[in-house]
């Protein structure tokens, strides 16, 4: 036995080099770590257990019977964070550039049921140089293995993509399907088809940065959820997130331990809203008071006239949707819409309950948001909160105008409480364009037209601008000292946690996209 143990031993070790250490120095040299280095960083210590380490591939396409490695380029397994268990796969780009052959997606395949039967998540570390080519239709079929299995599992268990390299042609889809894709800068880049072929189709001369890099995805294309600047902070941010997921769809996000005796009014929550309703604030000044840590924001820099992002109030998991006052005095456009309407239908999937936060003058007008689809794109947002059943509150700070009054968590559309700052104002639109439209003709006939808008704006102002003719309709649970916005909230949340609600059966909805 002890030479049996012994070959064995020699075979794993030989497996932890990959493809060699001349490709482990290239991989360095590019400022990027190695498959298992970056296990080492995301899983809890000495929690990975590997599986399919043995597994070789099949090819003997253009030479390839003499390259071969043990574990075909992906390292596969589970894990742990923070004491949680994880299904994880690795490609490893020293091994063929981490290119995808059918024998490497076959271990990703296997990993992806298996987290399913059990219902943890799964990570994908992706670094690969996209379908082995040597392997031809064998490597598509294996990548559509994977989307199929990327669908399928969408929605059951969270599924997160860590992109550390390249992830190029219809690899790209693989994240894409997932809940959330993370990118370095500098070193990891997605893009259909890269700048050579962009080049000759379109004879558009773009850098690879440029055209897919981390900054372009988090900032034009919003498909990288977020960036960070090196592998470190993108891997620590990644076990940050999945503190607040559960681990499938009939599980519950981990609350974690609040001490309620601390709960005291925040006497600074007064003091943000400025007392002309036309200037701007931070709304993350009111997030940062409310929530017990830090606040994981995602899409930081697209849609940025809303913020979406995870949180902890008095101890429980929840989603935050709030507009953005500081940015276009945070009307929904159609960035800002797709943005929301993808993370509330993630916290609906996954059991998180929705703290809306709202402040809003309407949906962005012009020919621009209208021809590319303000309505459809606005709709998606309108769909994921009427569609939503977790515990879903809101509290509106100041303006909430409109079709956006409506859209975001309404007591129409399920809101579970309600809740409005004396600051709201609940109205179709702005004092201004409201006046200028029901009393245009008298307006106009006045004999000092500047002086009937002063006073019609006024009596407007004085009848709409507030929240109690909502409130005494019942769309408005209570109207609240801000002050005491988080221990309405908490106690709030304390008491969805039993709520069950029900959307018709059906094959699925058909949400407009
Ligand atoms: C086989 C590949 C490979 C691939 C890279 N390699 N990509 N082997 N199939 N797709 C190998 C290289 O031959 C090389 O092997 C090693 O990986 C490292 O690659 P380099 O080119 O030396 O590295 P680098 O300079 O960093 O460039 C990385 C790269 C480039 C930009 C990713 O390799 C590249 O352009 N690869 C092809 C990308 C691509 O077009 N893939 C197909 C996409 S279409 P040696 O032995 O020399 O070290 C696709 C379809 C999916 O994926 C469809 C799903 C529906």
């Amino acid at each position: 036995m002890e030479d049996k143990l012994k070959k064995l031993n020699e075979i794993k070790q030989s497996a932890l080099f990959g493809g060699g250490a001349d490709k482990i120095d290239a991989q360095h040299k590019k400022g990027k770590l190695t498959a298992r280095e970056r296990l080492d960083l995301l899983l809890d210590e000495g929690s990975f257990e590997e599986i399919d380490m043995f597994v070789k591939h099949q090819s003997h396409n253009y030479g390839l019977q003499n390259t071969v490695t043990l574990g075909d380029g992906v390292v596969t397994g589970f894990g742990k964070i923070e004491g949680r268990p994880v299904a994880i796969f690795s490609q490893d780009f020293t091994v063929l550039g981490g290119s995808l052959s059918a024998s490497n997606a076959k271990k990703i395949c296997k990993l992806m049921n298996m987290a399913m039967k059990i219902g943890i998540p799964v990570i994908g570390l992706n670094d690969s140089g996209g379908a082995r080519i040597q392997e031809g239709v064998d490597s598509l079929g294996g990548y559509a293995d994977i989307f199929l299995l990327n669908t399928l599992a969408s929605g059951v268990i969270p599924q997160i993509s860590l992109v550390l390299g390249p992830c190029a042609g219809g690899a790209v889809y693989s994240p894409a399907i997932t809940d959330f894709i993370f990118m370095v800068k500098n070193t990891s880049y997605m893009f259909v088809t890269g700048p050579n072929v962009v080049k000759t189709v379109t004879h558009e001369d773009v850098s690879f940065d440029e055209l897919g890099g981390a900054e372009t995805h988090a900032s034009k294309s919003g498909v990288a959820h977020s960036i960070f600047d090196n592998e470190v902070e993108l891997l620590l941010a990644a076990r940050k997130l999945m503190s607040f997921l559960p681990m499938n769809y009939l599980d519950k996000p981990a609350t974690s331990n609040f001490d309620l005796e601390t709960l005291k009014p925040i006497i600074k929550l007064r003091e943000i809203v400025p007392n002309d309703p036309n200037k701007p604030y931070d709304m993350r000044n009111i997030i940062e008071l409310i929530i017990d840590e830090d606040f994981f924001e995602i899409h930081s820099s697209y849609g940025d006239n809303l913020i979406v992002g995870f949180a902890r109030i008095g101890g429980h998991a929840v989603g935050i949707v709030a507009n953005q006052p500081s940015v276009l005095a945070g009307v929904l456009d159609i960035n800002a819409s797709v943005k929301g309407a993808r993370f509330v239908r993630f916290c609906d999937a996954f059991n998180i309950p929705l703290v809306v936060l709202e402040d809003v003058p309407g949906f962005m007008p012009g020919t621009d948001q209208e021809w590319n689809g303000i309505i459809r794109h606005g709709a998606k947002l309108l769909f994921a909160f009427c569609e939503a059943t977790v515990p879903k509150i809101t509290v509106i700070i100041r303006k909430a105008y409109g079709g956006a009054y409506d859209v975001m968590n309404s007591k129409h559309v399920r809101g579970d409480f309600n809740l409005a700052w004396p600051s709201a104002e609940i109205a179709v639109m702005g004092p201004k364009g409201a006046v200028e439209i029901i009393f245009k003709k008298e307006i106009s006939l006045a004999e000092d037209p500047e002086k009937k808008l002063t006073e019609k704006l006024n009596e407007y102002v004085e009848k709409f601008a507030n929240p109690y003719i909502a409130a005494e309709k019942g769309f408005i649970d209570d109207v609240i000292d801000p002050a005491v916005t988080k221990i309405k909230l908490i106690s709030a949340l304390n008491l969805l946690t039993t709520k069950v609600d029900k959307n018709p059966k059906k094959k699925h909805s058909n949400i407009p996209l």
